[in-house]
C-alpha cells in the first residue's frame, strides 16, 4: 500500500514557484504550465492522461520512442547491480564495451571515445583536447577557436563563445578570449523552401581562408560547427559545404570537430551525419540519441592520431587532465548499449533516411500557409519560419507552441519565430500525416 509520503510524491505539483525552469519564460509557463507525467512511444501523456504526439522526440533525442521495453530493462538491471564506479583509475566493463560500439559506428580513424553528460561537456572538451593537442605536439600557439554565427554548441563557456546565438552570449561577459566566426550559411533568398541541402552556399566555407588570412594558421587550433544547424532553426549544410570546410582544415593543420549532439544516431539517416557528407572530422561531439534520451550521457569521438599524441611520458601520470565524476556513468552506458542495440535490430537509422522523401514532402506542404516564410528539411528534421507579428517578436511562434500542445495534443518546439520538428525515428507515415496536419491547423490559428 502507498504510504501518505509516497502519494504525496506522485501528486501533481501544485506549487510551481520553487523550480527556475531552464531557457523558459518561467512565469507564462507557470501561468499555464504545460506538464507531462509520463510517455511510451511516440506520444507523451499529461498528469490528466491526455495523449499528446511528439513531434520533436523530446529534445532531438528520443530518437527510439519513449520508455521502450529493452532500455527500461537495462537501466533497471544496471541500477540493481551497479549503481556507480569511480570514473577517474577505476572503471567498469559496460564503459569499454560502449565506446567501442560507438566507435563502430563512427567514420575513419574516429576509434576513441571520451564520455560526459551532456552535450555541452562534450562540446567543452573537444575544445580543450584540441588545445591540449596542440600543446603535446609542440604547437602550443594553436590557441584560436573557430565556431560559425547561429551555432549552437551548448551552454558551457567554451560552448557559448563559439557558438553563435546572440541571446546565450550577450548576458556572459567577455567569454573565451581568441574566438572568431565563420559566417551563418543560411540565406533565405538563395535558399527558401530547398528541400534538403541548399544548393546554394558552399563558398561560405571560404570565410575560413579569410580567418586563417588574417589570424595566421599557426594560431587556430579548431573549427567547431554542427553537420545541420538545429537550435538557431533547421539550418542544413549547403550542398559541398562540409567537403570544403575539411579540406580547407586540412590545408592548414587545422582541427575540424563536428558537433553531432543532434544529428548523431540516426537523424540525417546515418550513425552520424558525417557519413552522409563523405567526410572524417578529427572530431564528433555527440549526446542526446546515444541513450535515446533515457540517461544523460554525452561524449566525444576522437581519432586515433590525436589519443596517440596524449599516450607518452611515464605510464603511471595521468595523460589528461579532464574528466567528469559521472563519466560512463553505470546507467548511462547500460542505456546506451541497450539503445544501440534497438537501433541495430529495428533498423532506425536505415528508417529515418527512407523516410526523409515521405516526410519532407509532407513539410513542404505547408508551403502558402499564412505566415510561412521559409521551410527547410534535411533527415527527419524540419524548420518552419514564421512572419513576425509587428514589436512581438518570437510571439506568433510562442503562441503555436501553446496551441499545439494545448489544443492540438503535439509537442513542437520553437526557436524565435521558427518552429522546429524532429520526431522520434520509429515514426510511421499515418504519425507524418497527423503531425503536419496538427502544424497546418496551428499556423492557420495563429495567423
Ligand atoms: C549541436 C548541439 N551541441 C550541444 C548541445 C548541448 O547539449 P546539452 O543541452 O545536452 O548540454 C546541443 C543541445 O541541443 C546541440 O544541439
Amino acid at each position: 500500500m502507498a504510504t501518505a509520503s509516497a502519494q504525496r510524491a506522485t501528486a501533481i505539483p501544485n506549487d510551481l514557484e520553487a523550480y527556475w525552469i531552464p531557457f523558459t519564460p518561467n512565469r507564462a509557463f507557470k501561468a499555464a504550465p504545460r506538464l507531462i507525467a509520463r510517455a511510451k512511444d511516440m506520444h507523451y501523456y499529461t498528469p490528466e492522461g491526455r495523449a499528446v504526439l511528439d513531434g520533436t522526440a523530446g529534445m532531438w533525442c528520443t530518437n527510439a520512442g519513449h520508455n521502450r521495453d529493452p532500455i527500461v530493462a537495462a537501466i533497471r538491471a544496471e541500477a540493481a547491480a551497479l549503481d556507480y564506479a569511480p570514473a577517474f583509475q577505476f572503471a567498469h566493463p559496460k564503459a569499454f564495451e560502449l565506446a567501442s560500439r560507438v566507435a563502430a559506428l563512427a567514420p575513419g580513424e574516429l576509434d576513441h571515445v571520451f564520455f560526459c553528460n551532456s552535450g555541452s561537456e562534450a562540446v567543452d572538451t573537444a575544445l580543450k583536447i584540441a588545445l591540449a593537442y596542440h600543446q603535446v605536439r609542440g604547437e602550443a600557439a594553436r590557441t584560436r577557436l573557430i565556431g560559425r554565427e547561429r551555432g549552437y554548441h551548448g551552454v558551457g563557456f567554451g560552448g557559448i563563445s563559439v557558438g553563435g546565438i546572440v541571446a546565450n552570449r550577450k548576458f556572459f561577459g567577455s567569454l573565451l578570449a581568441g574566438v572568431d566566426h565563420l559566417p551563418a550559411t543560411y540565406n533565405r533568398e538563395q535558399q527558401a523552401f530547398s528541400k534538403g541541402e541548399p544548393e546554394w552556399g558552399a563558398h561560405l566555407a571560404d570565410e575560413l581562408e579569410r580567418i586563417v588570412a588574417l589570424h595566421d594558421a599557426s594560431t587556430i587550433a579548431a573549427v567547431i560547427v554542427e553537420p545541420m544547424a538545429g537550435s538557431t532553426g533547421v539550418l542544413p549544410a549547403p550542398k559541398g559545404y562540409l567537403q570544403r570546410l575539411r579540406a580547407i582544415c586540412d590545408k592548414y593543420g587545422i582541427l575540424l570537430i563536428l558537433d553531432e549532439v543532434i544529428t548523431g544516431f540516426g537523424r540525417l539517416g546515418y550513425a552520424f551525419a558525417a557519413e552522409r557528407y563523405g567526410i572524417v572530422p578529427d572530431m564528433i561531439t555527440f549526446a542526446k540519441g546515444i541513450t535515446s534520451g533515457t540517461v544523460p550521457m554525452g561524449g566525444v569521438l576522437v581519432r586515433k592520431p590525436i589519443y596517440d599524441a596524449f599516450m607518452r611520458g611515464p605510464a603511471h601520470v595521468v595523460e589528461l587532465f579532464h574528466g567528469y565524476t559521472y563519466s560512463a556513468h553505470p546507467l548511462a552506458c547500460a542505456a546506451g548499449l541497450a539503445t544501440l542495440a534497438l537501433y541495430r535490430e529495428e533498423g532506425l537509422f536505415e528508417r529515418a533516411k527512407n523516410l526523409e522523401p515521405v516526410w519532407a514532402e509532407a513539410a513542404m506542404s505547408l508551403k502558402g500557409l499564412p505566415n510561412v516564410l521559409d521551410i527547410r528539411c534535411v533527415g527527419l528534421t524540419a524548420g518552419i519560419d514564421l512572419a513576425s507579428r509587428p514589436n512581438e517578436v518570437g510571439k506568433r511562434a510562442y503562441d503555436a507552441m501553446e496551441k499545439a500542445f494545448h489544443g492540438e495534443n503535439l509537442v513542437i518546439r520553437v526557436t524565435g519565430e521558427t518552429i522546429a520538428l524532429t520526431p522520434p525515428l520509429i515514426m510511421s507515415e499515418r504519425d507524418i500525416e497527423e503531425i503536419f496536419a496538427k502544424v497546418a491547423r496551428v499556423i492557420r490559428a495563429v495567423a
